[in-house]
């Protein structure tokens, strides 16, 4: 947990999700990372967990903000041959990795 602006009192981690996740440097033995927010957040994340051992299988994020209707209907949240709404809206990195750089 963390905070961009900690007030008096706060004792726990201060700065972005990224810098903290590197800092803290958890463990990636049987390890899954699960990265939702907002998606500059997840951008940076994701290599950071990378960066400490963690394979593209062992990192789950959503996609949920590329969704529209959510029911399969408008054709806005497709990522090459994947809907968002129908397929995920959580995906592996690895799943994201073979899909087109869209997201
Ligand atoms: S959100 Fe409309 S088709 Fe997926």
């Amino acid at each position: 947990m963390t905070v961009d602006n900690p007030d008096q009192g706060w004792t726990g981690h201060s700065g972005v999700v990224p810098a903290v996740v590197t800092k803290v440097a958890p463990s990636s033995a049987n390890a899954i990372a699960l990265v939702c927010g907002p998606p500059i957040m997840v951008k940076y994340t994701i290599p950071a967990l990378k960066d400490l051992g963690f394979t593209p299988q062992q990192i789950i994020t959503s996609l949920e903000m590329r969704m529209k209707c959510g029911i399969g209907k408008c054709g806005r949240c497709n990522i090459g041959t994947k809907y968002v709404c129908i397929d995920g809206p959580v995906f592996s990195v690895a799943e994201l990795e073979r899909l087109p750089q869209e997201f």
